[in-house]
């Protein structure tokens, strides 16, 4: 396994493996078994695979957590090692952002509901570094977790959308056995918290066991989600169509259940796709 960390070096790792098939995988590091499902399937499904780790400052507000977003770049190397990764980009800040750079805009729409209503300008962020990555990596495929449902939204609409060549490989979201959705942030909670933060799964499998039994009408799912989260901080419960419209009525095959809620001070997202 090669590790790299500039674009330079990335662009010429890229022209050696010119006719391979190339599985790339970003990351903001502290990699776990949610990144390593996405790696393993990368390794499978293609001759190479490259992951970046960075944690990307324009993707976070200010006063969100970017100095505190866990750093384990020891373990994370490890992992992928043993997961058969063929090369790592760990790029500094300095390396990827110039002064002057042209601006990436979200869409204005689904870039600015839900995640991007309470973070207002972090898909900007988001799709700005993804768009350098794919640009610097030329992947045939690119995998991203189904936890961040937006994100891997905006990133299928931008690939469409500028004719960028990349396959988007969504990837199913993996969980504690207690059904808590792996988050490089669940390290921030309490043992107590944790309690708390279970009820994302909960009122999500409690959603989809109502769905199950007929029920169809948003607004009746949505409050009974909202009671069962009723000890966390609930940003937004909503449920949209895979294109990220409000739903008044779940579509069968067709809709994706939502929640973001502060458990403490940590900010937690949970879905399911129905
Ligand atoms: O999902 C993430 O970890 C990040 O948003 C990504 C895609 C690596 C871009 O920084």
């Amino acid at each position: 396994m090669i590790q790299i960390t500039t674009p330079q070096e990335l662009r010429q790792y890229r022209k050696s493996i010119h006719y391979e098939t190339i599985g790339f995988v970003p990351t903001m590091g502290a990699l776990h078994e949610g990144h390593i499902s996405l790696i393993k399937q990368s390794v499978r499904e293609n001759d190479k695979t490259i992951v970046s780790i960075f944690v990307n400052p324009t993707q976070f507000l200010p006063g969100e957590d970017l100095d505190a977003y866990p750093r384990k770049t020891e373990a994370d190397l490890k992992i992928c090692q043993l997961a058969g990764v063929d090369c790592v980009f760990m790029p500094t800040t300095k390396a990827i952002y110039t002064k002057e750079e042209p601006a990436l805009k979200a869409p204005k729409t689904t870039g600015y509901i839900l995640e991007g209503y309470h973070r207002p300008g972090h898909f900007d962020g988001v799709l700005q570094i993804v768009l350098k990555l794919l640009n610097l990596t030329r992947p045939t495929r690119a995998y991203f977790g189904k936890k961040d449902a937006q994100q891997l939204f905006l990133i299928q609409n931008m690939v469409q959308t500028l004719y960028l060549t990349t396959e988007i490989v969504p990837c199913e979201i993996v969980r504690e056995h207690d059904g808590l959705a792996l988050s490089s942030r669940n390290v921030y909670l309490s043992d107590e918290e944790r309690k708390h933060a279970l009820l994302l799964s909960r009122s999500l499998k409690r959603a989809a066991k109502h769905i199950i039994e007929g029920e169809r009408d948003a607004t009746k799912i949505k409050t009974e989600m909202m009671e069962i989260l009723s000890p966390t901080k609930v940003e937004y419960v909503e449920i949209v169509d895979r294109n990220f419209h409000l739903l008044h009525e779940v579509e069968i095959n067709n809709s994706i259940i939502l929640v973001a809620a502060y458990v403490g001070s940590t900010r937690l997202i949970d879905n399911m796709w129905i």
